[in-house]
């Protein structure tokens, strides 16, 4: 068969939302097909509202955890939601360390107290008080800790798209941790990303190999409240920069104005910090 006879598809297909087209290898579809694949496969306006909230809502959460036990079937549903991230060359290269442990946190926490005050040496001045007066863990009062890590040799020495690029498979990771706080924020859970550790006493506190590179520890729990704006923006610390700064077209450092694209960022810009408002006023 030539190119210009596979217009249309062998077993004719409704399109309705929630029945997406399936081509059969070696077909095609038509303009009208194509238009209602694409409906298809668009969420519903309620589903997809779902997602830019959980994305816009959700926050990095330090101080407002709650002892309330997170049951296992949630905890599950966000680890697996972690675990279908996208890992270069599908290395999935993650595990996941859940602390439950009263005596595994206290550690952790003394870990931390160590880096936050040899941090708060690298600032100075005014930053230096301010950065001292921030909450930046909620390590012990959070019922849970995961510390998602990387084992870079996971599936040998050479890895599809992991070739010349050798930072992939760490990113990998850290999209597994951003599927999860998503995830949790859908389920009302707050999680916090713990940073301020030396690596070799976060490395120790959890028994991590020397081979395995530790990504996050995350405090994972339900919440009094999340925050509409990010706790270092409210305190000061940084703005939100404005995206339509950070967009460039064709080369690095190309801005163009007349882009349509930009009034449209600005817009949406402002529709997501009102939806991040109104996720807060709903959950007083
Ligand atoms: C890689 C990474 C490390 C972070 N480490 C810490 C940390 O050690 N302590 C902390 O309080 N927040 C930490 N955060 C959270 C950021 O401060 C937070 O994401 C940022 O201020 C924006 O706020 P939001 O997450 O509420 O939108 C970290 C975030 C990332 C992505």
């Amino acid at each position: 068969m030539n190119p210009s006879q596979k217009t249309g598809l062998k077993n004719k297909q409704a399109a309705r939302p929630g029945s997406p087209i399936i081509l059969m290898q070696g077909e095609y579809m038509n303009t009208a097909q194509t238009q209602a694949t694409q409906d298809i496969h668009a969420f519903t306006e309620q589903a997809r509202d779902a997602i830019y909230q959980a994305i816009f809502s959700r926050r990095d959460v330090r101080g407002q955890f709650l002892p309330t036990p997170v049951p296992d079937a949630v905890l599950s549903r966000i680890l697996t939601a972690a675990h279908y991230a996208p890992s270069v060359g599908f290395m999935q290269p993650w595990n996941f360390v859940v602390v439950q442990s009263a005596a595994v946190k206290r550690r952790l926490h003394d870990a931390f107290a160590l880096a936050h005050a040899e941090a708060a040496d690298m600032f100075d001045g005014e930053k230096r008080s301010t950065y001292q007066r921030l909450k930046l863990e909620g390590i012990l009062e959070s019922p849970i800790g995961i510390c998602i890590t990387c084992d870079r040799e996971r599936t040998g020495p050479v890895v599809i798209g992991r070739t010349h690029m050798k930072t992939m498979d760490l990113y990998s990771s850290v999209c597994a941790v951003q599927n999860l706080w998503l995830a949790a924020r859908a389920e009302g859970l707050g999680v916090g990303w713990v940073s301020i550790f030396n690596q070799s006493a976060l490395q120790d506190a959890l028994a991590i190999p020397k081979r395995i590179t530790p990504i996050a520890y995350l405090c994972v729990g339900y919440v009094s409240h999340f925050y509409a704006k990010p706790e270092l923006e409210s305190a000061g610390w940084l703005p939100r920069l404005p995206i339509e700064e950070l967009v460039y077209f064709d080369q690095w450092g190309r801005h163009d104005e007349q882009q349509a694209l930009i009034g449209h960022l600005r817009r949406d810009q402002a529709e997501a910090q009102k939806t991040a408002n109104l996720a807060l006023m709903q959950s007083r």
